[in-house]
């Protein structure tokens, strides 16, 4: 990888460009919305968690998928892009997918670990009836997390959806297991009448020191994860009276990992996807200040001139992991591959694949 990093932003962009003309639709390369704008150029498609999993699912003529993003969407991706049904439509072909740098993981995802979600799921049967319990994980988590939930009757959800997985999970249980993000968990549930002391959260590290209170746990109807985005925690209560004060008849448009103390008084909370589609779809002169990634604030800022849109918070609030995915990278996975050779490739196993693609399908099947 070392050269790539000399050679200059020209030089790199047309080597990429070169390998996607030699692939043409043999190849499909994913660009979640924090992406940088210059890996962003270079993307077939862009979207959300969501429209992202359907991209993968519904990808046919493609024999590999360069994901632009983060190691829990590299592996949906390889999960959905091989399904048994896409398969036998190529022929029994399988989709290769590639993550330029496996360090781009997610903070919020490594807060779950399948073996600590398992010893929590052990210590609440002891406390209620775990089959009246259905499990939910957000997106962002690993395979083994959806896999979970896949065995368990569970689902998965992303920020686009939430509610309406939440509804398919109470038509099926009393209560809901919600992980690894606390906050879109309680943000959500908030919105379908459930309240904050029904809503316990579950800590796994002061479990070990002695243990959540049995009574909340008893009480609940979802009880949440210990987990949270390091980027969105960022914004604060105080930057929205600030911006409001500052700035009469500002709107505030925030992304649902947010804390519930930004969520509640922001005027729209919403996944990536829907906060681009606001922006697009307001009066031009609307004034935004939109709590989410700095890379999408800044993208939007650049493409709706036509709108007053300000960055949330006074501080840098950007995500390091999807940062990693640059140019040099984009271009080394490429080349690479050209020339035979499938680096970094992310290929979940048979098990861990065939029990989480039951929670994944059960959130495509949702409306
Ligand atoms: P979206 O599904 O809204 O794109 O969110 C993904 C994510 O990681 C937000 O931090
Ligand atoms: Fe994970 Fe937060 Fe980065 Fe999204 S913004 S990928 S939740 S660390």
């Amino acid at each position: 990888l070392a050269p790539y990093k000399t050679l200059s932003e020209e030089v790199l962009r047309e080597r990429i460009e070169a390998v996607r003309n030699h692939f043409g639709e043999e190849l499909l390369i994913l660009g979640h919305h924090y992406q940088q704008d210059d890996v962003i150029e270079h993307t077939d498609l862009r979207g959300d968690s969501y429209q992202l999993s359907e991209m993968a699912a519904g990808s046919s003529k493609c024999r590999t998928i360069v994901f632009c993003g983060v190691h829990f969407m590299a592996e949906t991706a390889d999960i959905l892009a091989n399904r048994p049904d896409r398969v036998e439509a190529r022929d029994g072909r399988k989709v290769d997918v590639l993550l330029p740098d496996m360090a781009a993981g997610c903070s919020m995802a490594d807060m779950a670990g399948i073996r600590q979600v398992e010893a929590a799921w052990a210590d609440m049967g002891e406390i209620i009836d775990t089959e009246q319990v259905i499990p939910v994980t957000y997106i962002n988590s690993a395979a083994s997390l959806k896999a979970f939930c896949g065995r368990h009757g569970g689902i998965v959800c992303t920020s686009s959806n939430a509610r309406a997985v939440l509804e398919w999970a109470f038509e099926r249980g009393q209560r809901v297991f919600f992980f690894p993000d606390q906050h879109l968990g309680r943000n959500t549930a908030l919105t379908m009448g459930i309240t904050e002391e029904q809503m316990p959260v579950w800590d796994p590290y002061a479990l070990e020191m002695g243990g959540n209170e049995d009574a909340q746990i008893e009480n609940s109807r979802v009880i949440l994860w210990k987990g949270h985005c390091s980027v969105h925690q960022m914004f604060r209560p105080e930057h929205v009276a600030k911006f409001r004060a500052d700035h009469p008849g500002i709107k505030i448009l925030v992304h649902p990992e947010c804390p519930r103390d930004v969520n509640d008084i922001a005027d729209v909370s919403g996944s990536t996807g829907k906060i681009i589609k606001t922006v697009q779809e307001a009066e031009p002169g609307t004034k935004w200040a939109i709590g989410t990634e700095l890379h999408l604030v800044n993208r939007l800022k650049a493409e709706h001139p036509e709108q007053e849109i300000h960055f949330l918070s006074p501080v840098v609030c950007m995500c390091a992991t999807m940062y990693r995915i640059d140019l040099p990278h984009l271009c080394w996975t490429l080349e690479n591959l050209r020339d035979g050779n499938l680096v970094n490739q992310i290929s979940v196993d048979e098990e861990t694949t065939k029990w989480s693609l039951i929670a994944l399908e059960r959130m495509l099947a949702v409306k």
